[in-house]
């Protein structure tokens, strides 16, 4: 059994003052040269996450599966794929992630099982079976027909029929993902007993897969119901009392008004995925005018008392244009998709760095921009050294590539031979492995490896302010620049980015507590200069600045 972590690790409101980052297991690398990423290659790695200056990881699912869905298709929820470690393992892994600070989350994965699962293929069977409430069947598979099909390039109906149990059955996702039934009491107790299982063996927390579908009702699009939300209360009040200090983070790709919810007056999630704000993010970079990044922050922020958004750029599956109009997801398509392969259901399946043109300037402007707001960022492994993508590959396979550590045929991911990794490495001439890895970046002056670890670096050490709710938006009519303030403490910390190709002018009015002494803690720009209360400086194409302004102290009283 893993061993408890330090009581530092789980106290106060952690999850709001590190930097996370992002691993597919499989992906990672390779301990036993099998091809296949494990759970030892991630405790081999920690050490580099920690000189990244990562505070916790997310693995995505380890669990048994047939591997349909990146493992969101579970088949023993107990039990960890063979292929990818043992249970000692995971707790190896556990335990060496907190003797040197790093918290772990899973992934809680409980919308659907895989059609592989003893619970579905009893219940398929046999009518008579415990198991057949477990699931959702229909006899006709039109019922709950608002529900939208997600999948949309590869499904027709969130219908399925089963030749085996002669009748239709409910799926969400893919046809090889079986909703189960939350209306059954015993699908929900069982749901809570795996997230305590994975606690008790010493996860931080989950990132929760899937959140709002899990109660259908007729009639109803089936989404975020009052249902959902007492469902994951419940879950959550169980982890305060048995796990305190454990977070849950929500993955709920819905509209801004659907997804506030989730924080539940913070009985419910401590952290949601603002999937609101990221396909913005892209978009008021191609459009060179921040104020769609504005208008989100401001319907958005701040999160209710004592929690906290998780933004991010990139994820292990596409940049969704749901919730974009028509038009916004045409301008989206029209500036980053112009490769066809690239668009995926409603979105991008691409990387961060190809979305950028490989362009190390735009990469680190956008990872400080992430690591500026206020909530916590999540970084997508292999964004910090630029990799790329293989649009060659199915669904979202392309962005989920052997990290790359060094040059060669495996990128130092395995020793197994190149035809047998789990996904072929990127090809690209500008993101292979001859020209992005760890190894041709780490300690060499101005890599983009270099540069987000300076990034991380001055985030951590001013965790105090960067992790504060506080959050100011600065006015800057009609330029492409977007700014804000993060009061602090013992300092405010002005954050620039100029999301133009071109060189800018900054001029902005601050507010009344600057003191005149900036200090330029990264950027691109060492002119900046204070006078009269304003501040004056020009920012490089697609530069930005972090400033300091030590806090004027309180005049003393009459
Ligand atoms: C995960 C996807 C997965 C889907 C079904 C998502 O939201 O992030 O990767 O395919 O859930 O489990």
């Amino acid at each position: 059994m893993a061993s408890e972590p330090p009581p530092s690790l789980r106290t106060g409101s952690w999850f709001r003052s590190v930097v996370f980052y992002e691993i597919p297991v499989r992906s990672f690398f390779d301990s036993n040269g099998d091809g296949i990423g494990d759970l030892p290659g991630v405790t081999a790695k920690l050490d580099y996450l920690g000189r990244l200056g990562v505070g916790a990881i997310w693995l995505l699912p380890f669990y048994v599966s047939p591997w349909r869905d990146e493992g969101y298709d579970i088949s023993d929820h107990y039990a960890i794929h063979p292929k990818l470690g043992t249970v000692d393992d995971f707790d190896r892994l556990v335990e060496e992630a907190h003797r040197r600070g790093i918290r772990v989350l899973g992934d809680y994965v409980a919308n659907h099982v895989s059609t592989d699962h003893p619970w579905f293929q009893e219940a398929r069977r046999d009518r008579s079976s415990p198991y057949r409430a477990w699931f959702l069947w229909s006899d006709t598979g039109t019922e709950f027909s608002r529900v939208r099909v997600i999948f949309r390039d590869e499904e027709t109906s969130n219908w399925s029929w089963d030749e085996v149990a002669g009748q239709y059955y409910f799926h969400r996702f893919f046809a090889s993902q079986a909703d189960l039934n939350y209306d059954a009491p015993a699908v929900r107790a069982e749901m809570i007993r795996y997230a305590r299982f994975w606690l008790g063996r010493g996860l931080d927390g989950f990132r929760c897969d899937a959140v709002p579908y899990l109660f259908k009702r007729e009639g109803t699009r089936s989404q975020s119901l009052p249902e959902v939300h007492q469902f994951f209360r419940e879950v959550r009040a169980m982890m305060d009392r048995e796990f305190p200090g454990t977070v849950l983070v929500a993955e709920a790709n819905q509209s801004v008004p659907e997804t506030i919810p989730y924080f539940g007056e913070g009985r419910e999630f401590q952290m949601v995925m603002h999937f609101p704000l990221m396909p913005n993010l892209f978009l008021a970079l191609g459009e060179e005018d921040p104020r769609r990044i504005v208008h989100v922050l401001r319907a958005t922020l701040p999160a209710p008392g004592g929690t906290s958004w998780a933004y991010f750029l990139r994820n292990h599956d596409e940049v969704t244009g749901e919730h974009l109009s028509e038009d916004e997801r045409e301008m989206m398509l029209w500036l980053y998709g112009r490769d066809p392969r690239a668009v995926l259901n409603h979105g991008l399946r691409r990387r961060l760095a190809p979305m950028l043109d490989g362009d190390d300037d735009r990469v680190e402007m956008m990872t400080a921009l992430l690591l500026g707001l206020p909530g916590a960022p999540y970084l997508y492994y292999g964004d910090e050294i630029g990799m790329g993508d293989r649009l060659d590959l199915p669904d979202r396979d392309g962005v989920r590539t052997p990290m790359q550590w060094s040059e060669g045929p495996t990128a130092g991911f395995s020793t197994a031979s190149p035809d047998r990794l789990v996904r072929p490495i990127v090809s690209d001439p500008r993101f292979a492995p001859s020209v992005r890895s760890v190894a041709g970046e780490e300690g060499r002056d101005g890599s983009l490896l270099e540069r987000v670890r300076a990034l991380l670096s001055v985030r951590n050490e001013r965790a105090e302010t960067f992790s504060s709710p506080l959050y100011d938006a600065l006015e800057l009519p009609g330029s492409p620049v977007f700014g804000f303030v993060r009061p602090g403490p013992a300092e405010h910390i002005l954050c620039l980015y100029n999301l133009s190709r071109s060189e800018v002018e900054v001029q902005a009015r601050l507010p009344a507590w600057s003191a005149p002494h900036p200090t330029e803690l990264l950027g691109h720009e060492r002119r900046l200069t204070v006078t009269e209360g304003a501040l004056r400086g020009r920012l490089p194409p697609y530069g930005f600045a972090w400033v300091g302004f030590p806090r004027v102290p309180d005049p003393p009283p009459p």
